[in-house]
C-alpha cells in the first residue's frame, strides 16, 4: 500500500501471517498497543483462537481465518497494509519429522506467495527464519555470516531448515532484484505463555509434565543445550526491525545468549514448579523416527541487531519459567 513508508510519524497497518500463533499473537497485541492496525491471517493449524481472544474486540484488530495460499485473501489484506510480518509456517520438530511434504510446501510456496503479493502492493516484509539454518555448525556463537552445514536430504528433520533457507534466499533476492524491503530474521528458541507443547516445544512440555507430576522426559542424554528467549523480548526486536528504516536486505539473529543444558532445564523446571516428578532420559530412537539428528549447542551472536536497534533480551530463564508456569497453571 505504501512505498513511501515513514515509520517515525504515523500509525501503520500490519498484516501478520500466523497472527493467532504463539509469537504472532504477542506481536499483534504489541503492535495494537503502539496504535497500529493489525490484520491477523491464520488458518489455525497450530495456532489457537484463544491466543487472540483478548484482541478480538479491539477496533483496529481484524482476524481473518484463512490460508496464506489463498491469493485473493492475501491481495485484499496486503493492499491495505504497509508492513507484512510473515510468521505463518509449519513449525515444531515433531510436526516437521512427521509431515515433511506439508512443511516444505507451506514454508516455501507460502513465503513465495507472500513475497509476490507484498511486491505488488509495495509492503515492507519481515520474514521469520530460524536458528535451525545453522544446522550442525559448531562455531559458537552463531553469526549471520557463518557458513552452514545441514544434514542429508533423507533425514526429514532438515527439511525445515532448508525450507527456511530458501525463504531467506528468496526474500533477499526480492530485495536485490526488485528493491522490495525484506528483512529476514533468525529466531532462536522463543518461549513464553501461549506456546504449545503439542509439537515438541520443550519448555511447555516440561512444565506440563512437572505440574501433572508425570515424569519429565529429556530426549537424548540431556547434555544438548539451548538459549531460551522470552517472547516479550523477541517481539520488541521484530517490531524494532519493522519500524527501522535502514535494515532491509540483511539477516538478523534474535535470541538469548543464556545457555542451559536440557537436563539442567528439566531440573530447574522441577525446582520452580516444586514438582515431585522424576526426570527420565528417553533415547532419541524412542522419541523420534529413525535417523533423527539433534544439534548439540545453539548460541546466537546478537551483535548485529544490538548495534542496529540497541536490542538485547531483558528477561532471564527464571523469569521466563515463572511466566510459563503461571500460564500453564491457569490453563489447568
Ligand atoms: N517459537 C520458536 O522458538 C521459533 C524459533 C524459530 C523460528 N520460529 C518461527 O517463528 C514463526 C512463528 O512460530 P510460532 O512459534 O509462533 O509457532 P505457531 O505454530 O504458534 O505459529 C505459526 C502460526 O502460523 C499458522 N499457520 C501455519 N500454516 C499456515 C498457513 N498455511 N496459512 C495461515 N496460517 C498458517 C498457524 O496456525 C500458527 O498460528 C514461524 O515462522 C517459525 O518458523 C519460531
Amino acid at each position: 500500500m505504501n512505498t513511501h513508508l515513514n515509520t517515525q510519524s504515523k500509525s501503520l497497518t500490519y498484516l501478520v501471517t500466523g497472527g493467532a500463533g504463539f509469537i504472532g499473537s504477542h506481536l499483534s497485541e504489541h503492535l495494537l498497543n503502539q496504535g497500529n492496525t493489525v490484520f491477523a491471517l491464520d488458518n489455525l493449524s497450530t495456532g489457537n483462537i484463544d491466543n487472540i481472544q483478548r484482541l478480538q474486540g479491539h477496533p483496529n484488530f481484524h482476524f481473518v481465518r484463512d490460508d496464506i495460499m489463498n491469493q485473493m485473501v492475501l491481495d485484499r489484506l496486503a493492499s491495505q497494509s504497509d508492513i507484512v510480518v510473515h510468521l505463518a509456517a509449519a513449525v515444531g520438530v515433531q510436526l516437521i519429522v512427521e509431515r515433511p511434504v506439508h512443511t516444505i510446501e507451506t514454508n516455501i510456496m507460502g513465503s513465495e506467495m507472500v513475497l509476490k503479493t507484498a511486491l505488488r502492493y509495495g509492503c515492507r516484509v519481515l520474514m521469520a527464519s530460524t536458528s535451525e539454518v545453522y544446522g550442525k555448525g559448531i562455531k559458537i556463537p552463531f553469526n549471520e555470516g557463518d557458513d552452514v552445514l545441514l544434514g542429508t536430504t533423507d533425514k526429514s528433520r532438515w527439511a525445515y531448515a532448508a525450507s527456511k533457507m530458501v525463504d531467506e534466499f528468496l526474500g533477499l533476492a526480492y530485495w536485490q532484484e526488485y528493491g522490495l524491503e525484506v528483512v529476514p530474521f533468525r529466531l532462536f528458541n522463543t518461549v513464553g505463555a501461549r506456546q504449545t507443547g503439542q509439537y515438541g516445544m520443550v519448555i511447555p512440555r516440561f512444565v506440563q509434565q512437572a505440574l501433572r507430576g508425570d515424569p519429565i522426559k529429556v530426549y537424548g542424554d540431556g547434555t544438548q543445550s539451548r538459549c531460551f528467549c522470552d517472547v516479550r523480548d523477541v517481539i520488541l526486536a521484530i517490531a524494532g526491525l519493522a519500524e527501522h528504516s535502514d535494515v532491509a536486505g540483511k539477516l538478523y539473529n534474535i535470541g538469548s545468549t543464556e545457555e542451559v543444558s536440557i537436563l539442567a532445564l528439566a531440573e530447574k523446571v522441577k525446582t520452580q514448579t516444586g514438582s515431585a516428578s522424576e526426570i527420565v532420559l528417553i533415547p532419541y530412537t524412542e522419541a523420534y523416527p529413525s535417523g533423527f539428528e539433534d544439534m548439540q549447542r545453539r548460541v546466537p551472536d546478537i551483535g548485529r541487531i544490538n548495534a542496529r536497534l540497541d536490542w538485547k533480551p531483558t528477561r532471564d530463564l527464571t523469569e521466563i519459567l515463572t511466566s510459563v508456569i503461571e500460564f500453564e497453571k491457569s490453563r489447568m
